[in-house]
């Protein structure tokens, strides 16, 4: 089926987050590395970032390393870094002709400096773009961001900008990685797992989550579609009646 023309376009989520799960049992099926599998799911990462651009979507937020991947070997984590530099240096002027911003969740300068280049570039030459941002979790746990705003916000209240009374759950957000944009309003996550890995637990108090089997190397712009398509058919309540 066709999730395209089923699409309601005044009813588009602001924010989806994707966890890009799946790319090593895609290999493993077919008897390839793990590494095949990581290459051809940075295709898709192509494919949707120009899907969500082209849906008008706001932000999209993309899972692609965590701070619990450090536990892979070195040789993996190697290859998925190449090809972080391989998609910034391959795609970054068309996400500047497109007017995206990067953004990047996680402290990034554990990764290799010239991966650290490439991406403070890629912020600087996108800084001011705004048709739609696209959140990229380098390094990135749920866990630290919270823990990395609380600690942003002790500061604060010594140096005296804030007094503990303007914390509230809505300044909380200006300490996220997050800042300035909307709440997750759509969570995917392809491969069959059901869980949410330490992903914008913060961002997601009222997101819809969209579960799949489809492993991320095969999640093409349909599959794309027909969450969205899922989210539209949801009864959204925020605790209301
Ligand atoms: C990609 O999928 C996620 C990343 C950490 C880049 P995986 O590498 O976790 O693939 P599976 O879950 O082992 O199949
Ligand atoms: C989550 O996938 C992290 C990314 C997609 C970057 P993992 O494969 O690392 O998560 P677990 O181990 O299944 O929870
Ligand atoms: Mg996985």
């Amino acid at each position: 089926m066709n999730y395209y023309d089923k699409l309601d376009f005044e009813n588009i989520p602001s924010h989806i987050g994707i966890i890009m799960d799946g790319n090593g049992r895609w290999a493993k099926k077919r008897n390839l590395p793990r590494t095949f599998g990581h290459k051809e799911g940075t295709k898709r990462v192509i494919d949707i970032v120009e899907t969500a651009y082209k849906l008008n979507i706001k932000s999209l937020t993309l899972y692609a390393f965590s701070t619990e991947n450090w536990k892979r070997p070195e040789d993996e984590i190697s290859k998925l870094m190449d090809l972080l530099a391989y998609y910034i240096k391959n795609q970054l002027e068309k996400i500047i002709k497109n007017n995206i911003k990067i953004n990047v969740l996680g402290d990034y300068t554990k990764f290799p400096s010239s991966i650290v280049k490439l991406i403070d570039n890629a912020l600087q030459r996108t800084e001011s773009n705004d048709k739609m941002i696209l959140n990229i979790a380098l390094n990135y746990g749920g866990q630290t961001e919270i823990v990395d705003a609380t600690k942003k916000i002790v500061k604060d209240i010594g140096d005296n900008k804030i007094s503990i009374d303007d914390i509230n759950t809505e300044t909380f957000k200006d300490y996220l990685y997050t800042k300035g944009q909307s709440d997750l309003d759509l969570l995917i996550r392809p491969s069959g797992e059901f869980r949410v890995s330490n992903f914008l637990l913060y961002q997601l108090a009222y997101s819809e989550f969209y579960f799949s089997d489809i492993l991320w190397p095969d999640f093409n712009e349909n599959e794309f579609y027909k969450a969205i398509y899922d989210y539209q058919n949801r009864n959204r309540r925020f605790g209301g009646l």
